[in-house]
């Protein structure tokens, strides 16, 4: 479906312009028909050329223009989405004002489809109140917008304004082309994933298959739709996105802790994480050495803290609760089991070959019903917040 999306992309005037040539790049390979769009000042940091080459198209750049009189409409009608990235404090500013006085801001105007900013910038201007005035503005009327990341700066001092990595905003892009809706506004989501260890000896663990990108796709899905989301995070072979309030942890342990610290002022949690459901009886202190050890090795193992039940016996009112199931064979029945004993609202239940996969087939599962979704996992995702807005627990 993504195939034949269009994509406008607006470059503006700011240090992480030669960003968007990665991106650029990425959204050609993604399979997208791409236009770029630089405003004056974005020229003096990248040439068109770079990016013209990358689209095998010219980049459109004048609004006064004998060739194609009403570039703005034909390009704001061709948009299926138009992403500003970078996007400067001034186009921020000039869109919130109602300002069309070049062609990007024109173009804006004129676009009914969905805007993604990405704004990028020095702390100081993007901690400006009128900066932030103007992008909650920006919000309010259902422009889409992703922070920046904290770090290094190009003008060499740290904290927020860094344009994010490309990778997440191609998942902002994937979001956003196919779902605008904000129904998680207001609402606080706890999404633990990926997995646990639990150590034998400093060196040794057991642990799970778990790479935490089903619950990355459940919190990043959770917080395009307006949620504020936290992320109790085990061993994952991503980066966590920067939006996130992420909480890292290793052992079942100190997942149950943090879990418990958050879980009552959460409206809905989504427990995704591999937990261990069990732990040796003793971690050595030192490394175990071979010398040490006869030909088999038997260890003992205690059960952890079971805190899908746990969280079922404390759940507060209005609270919705979803455990998650990774099953062989009987995947429904297990994940029925799994509702009633967890005293949970929904499981959702998949096969264990989905693990670390992007794509998955899951079967969401609730007293009355036992739905299929499938696809990649942000669009999984979505369909399972779909379900849920449409009531069905
Ligand atoms: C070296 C340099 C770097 C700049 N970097 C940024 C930046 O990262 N973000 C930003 O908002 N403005 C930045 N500016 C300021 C913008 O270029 C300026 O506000 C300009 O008017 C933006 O024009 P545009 O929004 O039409 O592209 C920078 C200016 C210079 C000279």
């Amino acid at each position: 479906m993504s195939k034949s999306k269009n994509i406008l992309l607006a470059v503006t005037g700011g240090i992480a312009a030669y960003k968007a040539i990665d991106l650029a790049s990425r959204l050609v390979k993604g399979g997208y028909n791409i236009n770029v769009l630089m405003t004056d000042n974005a020229q003096h940091f990248v040439n068109p050329l770079s990016f013209s080459s990358i689209i095998d198209k010219p980049v459109v750049t004048e609004l006064f223009n004998q060739e194609s009189p009403i570039e703005h409409i034909t390009l704001a009608d061709w948009a299926d989405l138009t992403v500003i990235a970078p996007a400067t404090a001034n186009i921020i500013g000039k869109i919130a004002s109602g300002i069309a006085d070049e062609l990007l801001s024109t173009t804006v105007m004129a676009t009914t489809t969905p805007v993604l900013l990405i704004p990028a910038m020095n702390t100081n201007m993007y901690t400006n109140p009128i900066v932030q005035s103007n992008l909650k503005k920006l919000h309010n009327f259902g422009y889409k917008i992703l922070p920046p990341a904290s770090g290094r700066l190009a003008c060499g001092t740290y904290g927020e304004g860094r344009y994010p990595d490309n990778e997440e905003i191609l998942f902002a892009i994937k979001s956003f082309l196919t779902h605008q809706q904000r129904d998680l506004e207001g609402k606080k989501v706890l999404v633990t994933l990926g997995s646990c260890r639990e150590y034998l000896d400093p060196m040794r663990y057991i642990s799970n298959v778990s790479s935490g990108k089903m619950g990355l796709a459940i919190a990043r899905s959770a917080y395009f739709r307006g949620a504020e989301v936290t992320v109790v995070a085990g061993k994952i072979t991503e980066k966590l996105p920067h939006y996130l309030n992420a909480v890292e942890v290793t052992t079942s342990a100190e997942m149950a802790e943090q879990v418990f610290k958050h879980s009552d002022a959460m409206d809905i949690i989504v427990m995704n994480a591999a937990v261990t459901d069990f732990q040796p009886i003793q971690e050595e202190r030192d490394k175990i050495k071979k010398e040490s050890l006869s030909d088999t090795i038997e260890l003992a193992f205690k059960p952890t803290t079971d805190i899908l039940k746990e969280l079922g016996n404390r759940k507060k009112k209005d609270q919705i609760l979803i455990g998650f199931a990774a099953e062989t064979q009987n995947i429904e029945e297990n994940a029925r089991k799994k509702l009633v004993g967890k005293k949970a609202d929904m499981i959702v239940a998949n096969h264990i070959n989905t693990a670390g996969q992007n794509n998955t087939e899951m079967l969401l599962v609730t007293t009355n019903k036992a739905e299929p979704v499938s696809g990649s996992k942000l669009d999984a995702a979505h369909k399972m917040w779909d379900f849920i807005g449409r009531n069905e627990l």
